[in-house]
């Protein structure tokens, strides 16, 4: 992945779905380049969102669009080959639901897709530690998973310290990524804390100008890589 980071990920979650194509058109426009998809099933999360065909709607709206897929569902397993196959190019799924992870991760990259692990606000970093060099990107849930709009969950900025330290003893390259919470007042010290993407929802969709907030909220992650 040679994305300039830290980056945004606009997640289409709080987008407004009835103008959802217009929409993410936006977040492009304002130089977004991850779209964040947070799939839930009402099993693992007590809210169901979309699936497989809303992803392959929004991967064809531009090439460029990494599609950032979150898995918040049981079994992931069966339904990867169907994300892979609507567009996803990174695949995360909650260490909670995997009982395989390591096959899981596995079956990711056998459809061609980058692997993601996350992990709720409650779930240790050290649960991962066996699969650190399977995978391309860690997710933190600064929220605990289900909806948007949430509060950021302070306590996740020293799980970022300690996934750092993690990465650097196991001579590992993943992106740490955070998703819950993220907003204009926080982004920058979440950014400076070593978080590589920042997951934002209601802050991006739901701004007067979407394009606009992109830009700013990307802007203010420049700054941090500039430092
Ligand atoms: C929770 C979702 C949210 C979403 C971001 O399950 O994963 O964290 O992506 O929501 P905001 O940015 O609106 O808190
Ligand atoms: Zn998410």
């Amino acid at each position: 992945m040679n994305f300039s980071l830290p980056i945004l990920a606009p997640s289409i979650l709080a987008a407004d779905k009835a103008q959802l194509g217009v929409q993410v058109q936006a977040a492009l426009d304002g130089g977004a380049q991850w779209i964040h998809c947070d799939i839930m099933d009402g099993h693992f999360v007590p809210n169901i969102s979309f699936g497989p065909d809303v992803v392959g709607a929004v991967s064809r709206i531009s090439d460029e669009a990494f599609m950032d897929v979150h898995l918040m569902i049981e079994n992931p397993d069966q339904y990867i080959e169907a994300f892979c196959d609507a567009g996803a190019n990174l695949i995360s799924v909650h260490v909670e639901t995997c009982v395989h992870l390591h096959r899981t991760l596995q079956l990711i990259r056998s459809h061609g897709a980058l692997t993601g692990v996350v992990l709720n606000p409650a779930t240790t970093v050290y649960q991962i530690e066996p699969i650190l060099q399977e995978v391309d990107l860690v997710l933190l849930m600064s929220v605990n998973p289900g909806f948007g709009g949430q509060q950021f969950i302070p306590s996740t900025l020293s799980k970022v310290q300690e996934l750092v330290e993690l990465r650097e003893l196991n001579d590992a390259s993943f992106l740490i990524q955070i998703d819950g919470g993220v907003n204009s007042k926080n982004i920058t010290e979440i950014a400076e804390a070593g978080v590589d993407v920042l997951v934002a929802g209601n802050a991006v969709f739901s701004a007067e100008d979407i394009a606009a907030k992109v830009a700013e909220l990307q802007e203010r992650l420049d700054q941090v890589q500039g430092e």
